[in-house]
């Protein structure tokens, strides 16, 4: 089936070629959703700088939450948007007060907080938590657009589109790994290191084969480069 096909080539190259990113080598919810929201607006590589002073200095959600937000707004200095900021430390005292300090589980519950939206629920439930959800940030829908051939349009019928799309190929929970989670992040490291907005590398690209318009944006031919 194409989809399987799909999700385990895809997870390969993911285990081969994922970078090292703090955030990937913990299960701490907390350090998930602090990564996912840094992450929202910010490259990675601003984001690393800056993580793991926000941690250090606030390690769990209580010691956020007890934090002025002068503080937090401090540490965070150097991100901007610091709207994000206000609404992880509003969460934080939320979850403090009325969760005995646990993040919720579910993506749905995640969403009832303040500053976690549809992607944000997304990402922390199935990176942290293995739920089978899609994520759909704009790397996502990029890579979902140019694999299914479908035009870029800011319509909302584009929006369900890609949405479908993403859900059609995210896997199940399995026991023992993260399928979920890691599907969703290789599908974010693959518009963010070879499926790229302009200049894609179509020739390192590890699901070539399922792509619609693959070689459309290549600069070189890739039976060129497989006959080397
Ligand atoms: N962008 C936002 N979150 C990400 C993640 N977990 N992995 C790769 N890119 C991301």
């Amino acid at each position: 089936e194409q989809a399987a096909d799909f999700r385990r080539v895809l997870a390969r190259w993911y285990k081969q070629h994922a970078r090292p990113l703090p955030w990937r080598e913990t299960r701490d919810p907390y350090r998930i959703w602090v990564s996912e929201v840094m992450l929202q607006q910010t490259r990675v590589n601003a984001v690393l700088e800056h993580y793991a002073r926000f941690l250090r200095k606030f390690p769990t959600i209580v010691s956020l939450a007890l934090a002025p937000e002068a503080d937090v707004l401090a540490v965070w200095s150097g991100l901007g948007y610091y709207r994000r900021a206000r609404m992880l430390h509003k969460a934080a005292q939320f979850i403090t007060a009325e969760l005995d300090g646990v993040l919720p589980s579910t993506s749905a519950e995640l969403r009832k907080l303040p500053g976690i939206g549809e992607y944000t629920s997304a990402a922390i439930a199935s990176i942290a938590f293995g739920e089978s959800i899609a994520v759909v940030d704009g790397n996502v829908e990029r890579v979902l657009l140019r694999l299914t051939g479908r035009p870029e349009q800011a319509t909302s019928e584009s929006k369900r589109f890609v949405a479908d799309q993403a859900a059609a190929v995210v896997p199940q929970r399995r026991s023992g790994t993260n399928a979920p989670g890691d599907h969703n992040q290789a599908m974010m490291e693959l518009g963010a290191t070879i499926c790229l907005p302009r200049g894609p590398l179509c020739l390192q690209c590890p699901v070539y084969d399922f792509c619609r318009t693959r070689g459309e944006h290549k600069t070189e031919a890739r039976e060129k480069m497989r006959s080397r």
